[in-house]
């Protein structure tokens, strides 16, 4: 297994290009089996789950193109088995994406039902309810959730109990070929949902209220192929920014967007960050102070993203002041903060709340990676820690983080990976 070997310094100054948002590119690649015509999708990062979900898409039989500038031409048209085998839906839960369109559009899927992870039970309730108001029958036989329309999918309103991301993608991907008219309530809002929803309209879906927590959406017959670009990954520039803040740095970040990360952006500012920015760039300078903890408490779209929740833990972590903060998304997403102490961090948990003392520098240690964005917390907080850390298990960060070493090289960190 790969590590990643930190020596801790100074501040991190430069500009690096953020890459295609991977929360966005997946439900926008399941999306590609509602196409009658191929598809391009553009600006799609080069993650391991990326490559998952397009195995995936292969082994169901769908012909699919990847080029050497990450844009990847798919044909639905070729596909032979309706089945997202146990394999590959254990390496990632994304995978329950592909539910909703191959049901919608051939009258039968087969998904290996995805298991808890490291941040939670993450259960799929609500896709499967919502996929029943939409007159699918549902059965889990040996692990596998086996969905069947023999009529085809049918309008329905239907109101989400918990804002679900995969969830409303799924139910939003069913609905657009649904006969008649289909309601969902309490829908996420997040932009990576906007992002699809966009996709879809491209491709003839009709859909109102994009954005909002009502979508109607008014079922077509067929949809065809578009080429569409995912937009900018906006969990990568919070990352970035807040390492640049965490380290007393500088950091210019094209092919992003503000409109995205105001509360992210909002809570930097707090801790003493200057922000400038334009049309598709952010620039954060700490001016070389050292940040002022923060405290926030994560929730869906617009408020604070549980998915930059950990990163914020390790800024805080070296910090001036103390900061509190608090998880409602996922029960065990506080894990990084075991990490964090052995490197020197004064982190206190109290059920869902972590309660964070700042420390002038953090000490190196071997830690672990648990899950993709406590990863991202260990990376950050080897940048302030005396020493050389080596982070080990760095397959989730490979997962979410297009070329972390040699982007976090050109803002001037030491960082390398070694082979395990
Ligand atoms: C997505 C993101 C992930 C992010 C999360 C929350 C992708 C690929 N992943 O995950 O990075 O951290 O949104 O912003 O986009 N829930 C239920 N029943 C369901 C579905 C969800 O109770 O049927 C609960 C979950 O356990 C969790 C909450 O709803 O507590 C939110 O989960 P959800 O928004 O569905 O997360 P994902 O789509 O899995």
């Amino acid at each position: 297994m790969d590590k990643l070997i930190i020596s801790g310094g100074g501040p991190i100054d430069g500009e690096i290009r953020i890459s295609g948002s991977k929360n966005s590119a997946l439900p926008i690649l399941a999306a590609t089996l509602l196409s009658e015509t191929p598809m391009c999708i553009g600006n799609m990062p080069h993650l391991n789950d990326i490559t998952t979900m397009l195995a995936l898409l292969r082994s169901m039989g769908l012909s699919v193109t990847l080029n050497e500038k990450m844009s990847v031409e798919i044909d639905a048209n070729t596909i032979r088995e309706y089945t997202a085998p146990y394999d590959l839906v254990k390496t990632m839960r994304a995978s329950i994406l592909v539910l909703g369109p191959m049901l919608a559009r051939y009258g039968e899927a087969n998904v290996s039902f995805p298991g808890g992870c490291a941040i939670g039970s993450r259960p799929v309730d609500i896709h499967l309810r919502g996929l029943e108001a939409m007159g699918a029958e549902i059965d889990v036989d040996e692990g596998y959730i086996r969905a069947r329309c023999k009529g085809g999918l049918k309008g329905a309103h239907f109101f989400m109990d918990t804002v679900t991301v995969g969830g409303t993608e799924n139910l939003l991907m069913a609905a657009v070929l649904a006969e008649g008219k289909t309601v969902l309530e309490n829908a996420a809002r997040e932009p990576e949902i906007v992002d699809l929803a966009n996709c879809l309209q491209a491709m003839g879906a009709q859909i109102e209220g994009v954005g909002t927590a009502t979508l109607t959406i008014h079922g077509v017959k067929s949809l065809k192929g578009c080429r569409y670009d995912v937009m900018p990954d906006r969990i990568e520039t919070g990352t970035y920014l807040t390492a640049a803040a965490a380290t007393r740095g500088r950091v210019k970040l094209k092919d992003t967007r503000e409109d995205i990360l105001e509360s992210v952006l909002l809570k930097l500012e707090e801790a003493g960050a200057f922000i400038n920015t334009g049309k598709d760039w952010i620039e954060l300078d700490m001016k070389g102070n050292r940040p002022k903890a923060v405290s926030l408490k994560t929730a869906p779209y617009p408020a604070f993203p549980t998915d930059m929740q950990a990163q914020f833990t390790a800024m805080n972590a070296v910090s001036e002041g103390m900061g509190t903060v608090i998880e409602t998304i996922f029960e065990n997403r506080l894990i990084q903060i075991h990490e964090l102490n052995r490197m020197g961090a004064n982190i206190k948990l109290e059920g869902n709340t972590a309660i964070i003392t700042g420390v002038e520098r953090l000490k190196a240690a071997p830690v672990m990676a648990t899950d993709l964005r406590a990863s991202a917390s260990l990376v950050i907080a080897a940048l302030v820690a005396d020493g050389d850390t080596v982070v080990d298990r760095i397959y989730h960060i490979d997962r979410g983080y297009e070329c972390i070493e040699e982007k976090m090289q050109l803002l001037g960190a030491n960082i390398r990976r070694v082979p395990g």
